[in-house]
């Protein structure tokens, strides 16, 4: 079973095929990062024509890398939500066209739940229940997954998402956009360590991530960063160490089987690292390029919404807000 999958929640016009939700027969991501960057951060407006221009060569370029013609494929998934809306509106709408102009059932994936789909494009041995850690640019979620499309959200963040928490230190630090990959790099040539503080927030399993950044704010108004590469490798330990640990405890005391790790931020080497060497259970994480925003990912969660025969019309409307539950 083939589905073709869209995605273009946010900067990346992304296209791909896959085989029973696991197989990869193509993954094709078009970047809008260089556009975005000369402006600090993601323009809606510029996002949504880029889409528009993108969005049919990168669906070709999908195609024909995996040898497929519509005929070939069972169904059409595309991420309805959540995003920004002119975004999601280019994948929906061409996504719908496609359903309906090759009479195929179409499909809209919450971005959020596609994120954690990612670990099964890797792994088939997933033993439920698992808590799964979904980083992003907007999101820090810490959710029980206890079947397919069974979720409890046990914590958020209050404030910023980890992704935002990056992109707004790397700012501060005068590094470039995105922030994550920026910080990642700098950190590399941290010798000394800043303290920062972490906002552990006792007894519940949501995040908060402004205080750390202000602090790092604060400090570097004061010229007590003695470097970049300490600040990015100082706010980069204090927001692995506060996601590890709520992780490992919010594991723990639900004595699930496994961890799953997903989102743009979990491509960083220091949060897979780290979360693997302190859990005592087995860790699951995406390679880097189905961390950050892939349609591989959407394919994946589609296909166990198709085999739980939940279909959408073509009445299928984007979900800006979408959350997990
Ligand atoms: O999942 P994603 O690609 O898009 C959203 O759904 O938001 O996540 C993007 C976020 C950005 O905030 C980016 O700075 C962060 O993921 N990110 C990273 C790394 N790569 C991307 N954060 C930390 N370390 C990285 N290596
Ligand atoms: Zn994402």
């Amino acid at each position: 079973m083939k589905i073709l999958a869209i995605e273009t929640s946010c900067d990346e016009t992304a296209a791909a095929v896959v085989e029973d939700g696991t197989k990869i027969l193509s993954n094709q991501i078009a970047s809008q990062v260089e556009i975005h960057a000369r402006y600090g951060g993601v323009v809606p407006e510029v996002a949504s024509r880029q889409h528009l221009l993108s969005i049919i060569p990168i669906l070709r370029q999908a195609m024909a890398e995996a040898g497929v013609t519509c005929k070939d494929l069972s169904a059409i998934a595309v991420t309805v939500g959540p995003g920004l809306a002119g975004s999601l509106l280019v994948g929906v709408n061409v996504a719908k066209a496609m359903a309906l102009a090759n009479n195929l059932p179409l499909i809209g994936v919450n971005h959020l739940e596609g994120h954690l789909y990612a670990n099964w494009l890797e792994d088939k041995s997933i033993d439920f229940p698992v808590v799964c850690l979904i980083v992003s640019g907007g999101h820090s979620d810490l959710v029980l997954m206890r079947g397919h499309g069974d979720y409890v959200v046990l914590g958020r963040t209050r404030d910023d998402a980890a992704g935002e928490a990056f992109d707004k230190a790397a700012r501060i630090l005068g590094l470039g956009y995105p922030g994550g990959p920026a910080i990642e790099q700098a950190a590399r040539a941290g010798t000394t360590s800043i303290p920062l503080p972490r906002a552990w927030l006792r007894g519940s399993s949501d995040f908060s991530f402004s205080g750390v950044k202000t602090a790092l704010l604060r400090l570097v108004d004061a010229g007590k960063v003695s470097s970049v590469a300490d600040g990015a490798a100082s706010f980069q330990a204090a927001v692995v160490d506060v996601l590890v640990a709520k992780t490992v405890a919010a594991a723990k005391e639900r004595r699930v089987k496994q961890i799953l790790l997903a989102g743009g931020v979990a491509s960083n080497k220091l949060l897979r690292n780290w979360l693997i060497k302190k859990s005592p259970l087995p860790v699951l994480v995406p390679q880097p390029i189905l961390c950050t925003d892939n349609a591989a990912m959407i394919a994946a969660c589609g296909y166990y919404h198709l085999q739980a025969g939940e279909i959408d019309g073509l009445d299928l409307d984007v979900v800006p807000s979408l959350r997990l539950t």
